[in-house]
């Protein structure tokens, strides 16, 4: 189960936040935020915990935890219900939360000075937004993330549709992979250059719902929504359920037309997720292995479905699962201004040298600042910056992004849904809507939607290695 891994431990390196001045760029009003129906208030703390990680025979391990949970408290509210999340920071330091893939206002973002400043040791603040969108999203810390969210610091947020599909269970598997040592504490090698300059930081030992995982209990005859979130740092994961052939009916929250993965394998990078209709086809007492193979030569078992010794049903169910499409805007691509963004840097790339913090730099001073990364040529030492690209409010966009390095990088834009148009000039089957979009090495994808959020928005690498490590945007809808 456990697999070692390998690396030079250059210690600890602080992600260079720019200080001071925030831009509170003026916002003038865009998508209509209604009051949806007022929910309890959700409360979470972040702060110190311990946790059973690894389970009988080890010690538990020290955790940053919401509420002392990892995962942190399943947040479920209904479609167009009002959230109201007050948090109390119990950290030694600051933090925030980003609602991953929600559409929210601006400053209810979770990004530091953008146009909020963090929440402080021992400080509360009640983000308050609407579900415009159901489906399967996650919440987790923006500021230290490569650490934050490392050390334990996430959570998933469940937005259930107003007439939901029939299912017999709607289960969620966090999954993350953390890095530990012997003791089972964690690793503190946090953003350490080789995790920072190659493919982030790989853990040893996978987890779903903060354990490491043994079985799963299931029955037969019995259909399962799995909602999979992956909430690890820079571990991709390639998912197969053995002879089971789930069928994918929504990516990072967004339907899609039901398919099965293509090759068996349900790929998901970090931050991204997907929900499953899992029908047990097998029989009583059976085990099936769920294997995570993403990285060939480090395969494992990653959890086995373990039948009990009963029969839900006979046939399988055949009730529809097609999920009813979210009020995102649909992008007009023949009215579309259209941009490019190049990812570059890392090693074994070919980029020399690129902007940081308004100065030319060769690619070897930048790695001995530790950065490795930029978007545009440009690297980012921290969330306050000039935007790359500026959308006029409204307009639909297309962004063609090239990927000239040797690495993998899910790309995430805040604010909005894009559709997936394109890979390597190819249209995609579904035009997939996503938040998060994943680029093999060298390949070109083309996204597109309708700016219509307005703020500066994060756009950025989910290996959280990489975004520390200057593989982070701005782009402005103004
Ligand atoms: Cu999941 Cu910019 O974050
Ligand atoms: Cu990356």
């Amino acid at each position: 189960m456990r697999y070692s891994f390998s690396g030079p431990l250059v210690g600890r390196r602080r992600l260079l936040l720019a200080g001071g001045a925030a831009t509170a760029a003026a916002l003038s009003p865009g998508l209509v935020w209604s009051a949806g129906a007022a929910g309890p208030v959700h409360r979470l703390k972040p702060g110190p915990g311990q946790v059973k990680l690894v389970g009988d025979g080890y010690p538990e391990t020290a955790v940053w935890a919401y509420d002392g949970l990892v995962p942190g408290p399943e947040i479920r509210v209904r479609q167009g219900d009002r959230l109201r999340i007050e948090v109390t920071n119990a950290l030694a330091e600051e933090t925030t939360v980003h609602w991953h893939g929600m559409r929210v206002p601006n400053g209810m973002d979770g990004v530091p000075h953008m146009p909020r400043p963090p929440i402080g040791p021992g400080e509360t603040f009640t983000y308050e937004f609407d579900a415009l969108d159901a489906g399967t999203f996650w919440y987790h810390p923006h500021i230290r993330s490569h650490e934050q969210v490392e050390r334990g610091l996430y959570g998933a947020l469940i937005v259930e549709e107003r007439e939901p599909i029939q299912v017999d269970r709607d289960v969620t598997w966090v999954l993350d992979d953390w890095r530990l040592e012997a003791d089972a504490s964690i690793s503190g090698d946090f953003g350490n250059f080789h995790d920072l300059s190659h493919n982030g930081r790989l853990g040893n030992t996978p987890s779903i719902n903060g354990r490491l995982p043994d079985a799963f209990p299931a029955q037969a005859g019995e259909r399962i929504r799995l909602r999979l979130i992956n909430a690890a740092n820079a571990r991709i994961f390639g998912l197969r359920f053995q002879d089971h052939q789930p069928r994918i009916i929504a990516i990072d929250g967004h339907p899609v037309e039901p398919h099965e993965p293509e090759d068996g394998q349900v790929v998901l990078a970090p931050a991204m997720r997907i929900d499953l209709i899992l029908d047990m086809i097998g029989s009583p007492g059976d085990r099936a292995t769920v294997v995570d193979e993403f990285y060939p030569r480090l395969a494992y078992r990653l959890v086995d479905l373990a039948y009990g010794p009963e029969r839900l049903r006979d046939q399988p169910m055949d009730t529809p699962i097609a999920l009813p499409a979210n009020p995102v805007p649909e992008p007009d691509l023949a009215a579309a201004v259209r941009h490019e963004v190049v990812l570059g840097g890392g090693m074994m790339g070919s980029m020399t040298g690129a902007m940081l913090d308004g100065k030319p730099l060769d690619i070897r001073t930048m790695m001995r600042q530790g950065m490795a990364w930029a978007i545009n040529g440009t690297a980012s030492s921290g969330h306050v910056m000039e935007p790359i690209l500026t959308l006029e409010q409204g307009r639909s966009c297309v962004i063609a992004m090239a990927n000239d390095t040797a690495w993998h990088h899910p790309m995430h834009l805040h604010g909005h849904t894009f559709r997936v148009l394109s890979r390597n000039g190819k249209p995609t089957r579904f035009r997939e809507w996503q938040d998060t979009v994943l680029l093999s090495p060298k390949e070109r994808v083309e996204i597109a939607f309708v700016a219509d959020n307005p703020g500066d928005w994060m756009f950025h690498c989910h290996i959280l290695e990489h975004q520390s490590a200057g593989m982070m945007s701005t782009i402005r809808v103004a």
